[in-house]
């Protein structure tokens, strides 16, 4: 059964529509990929799936429920950006992501604490931020609280986890790094991810499927006339064959390198 239905939505702000009949279902455990033209709605689509804004029409349903306005946390449903806690240290910051994860209103009981705080310093190690655990948010570069913000929204292991350009400030190197320790607890946890990229790679490496935003009816006098919607929706798993053709055929992501010249001896 599908468990996230988004069953034609619309959403305009004022006259102006953003998003038109957007229909997707999607399976329990999904990576879903989401690209798109800067300015197309897919930070609104994130939204509306976090059920911070309401549709103007349609509906998304989340294990068979529509979504109400309720608080998002408690159904697991947690958004990357703005998470951080910064009069806590960087440590505590996911401890106590762990603990409202957990419903447990922040406040872990003693037993557990030791645990929880062991696995938050294996997980700074792993994002390369072990060496900053006991300092405040505020002291680290934007990459590091950008990795930071993404490790406490997966140390609430989420049911579905909504990350928007999660990688966009991080080098080759990092993000490298942060698909690995993304991948992992994906599969640890079973969740279901949503994230939006301008990277394409990025995009096929990481997701299922990759849905494309775009607007299909364009009107050249009025640009904003129209709303976007999925106009692409590619089967990512093994690399994804439609788009290793694009690859192959374009060579546009790797351009062929200059042939040695043939040796005249
Ligand atoms: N609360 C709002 N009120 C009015 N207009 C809004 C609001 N939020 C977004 N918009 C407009 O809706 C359009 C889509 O915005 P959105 O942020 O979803 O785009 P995006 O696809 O995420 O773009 P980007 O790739 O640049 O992040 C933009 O034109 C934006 O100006
Ligand atoms: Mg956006």
């Amino acid at each position: 059964m599908a468990f996230v239905t988004v069953d034609n939505i619309f959403q305009s702000y004022g006259k102006r529509p953003i998003l038109e009949r957007v229909s997707i279902t999607v399976d329990e455990g999904a990576f879903i990929s989401i690209v798109g033209a800067s300015g197309c709605g897919k930070s609104t689509f994130l939204r509306l799936l976090l059920d911070q804004e309401r549709p103007t029409r349609g509906q998304i349903t989340v294990d068979g429920e529509p979504l109400t306005g309720e608080p998002n946390r408690s159904r697991g449903i947690v958004f990357q950006r703005y998470s951080v806690f910064p009069h806590m240290t960087v440590r505590d910051n996911l401890v106590a992501a762990e603990a409202l994860g957990a419903n447990l209103f922040g406040i872990l009981p003693s037993a557990k604490r030791r645990e929880v705080r062991e696995r938050a310093m294996r997980a700074l190690d792993r994002i390369g931020l072990a060496h900053v655990a006991h300092q405040y948010p505020a002291s680290l570069s934007g990459g590091m609280q950008q990795r930071l913000a993404i490790a406490q929204a997966l140390a609430a292991k989420p049911r579905i986890l909504l990350l928007d350009e999660p990688f966009g400030a991080l080098d080759p190197g990092t993000r490298e790094r942060m698909h690995e320790f993304l991948l992992d607890l994906r599969a640890e946890t079973k969740m279901t991810v949503f994230m939006v990229t301008h990277d394409l790679p990025e995009a096929f490496k990481l997701g299922d499927r990759v849905l494309a935003f775009d607007k299909i009816r364009w009107d050249p006098h009025d640009p904003e006339a129209y709303g976007a919607t999925i106009t692409y929706d590619f089967d990512a798993r093994d690399g994804g064959i439609p788009y290793q053709r694009i690859k192959e055929e374009t060579h546009v992501l790797d351009p062929p390198r200059e042939k040695p010249l043939a040796s005249s001896g």
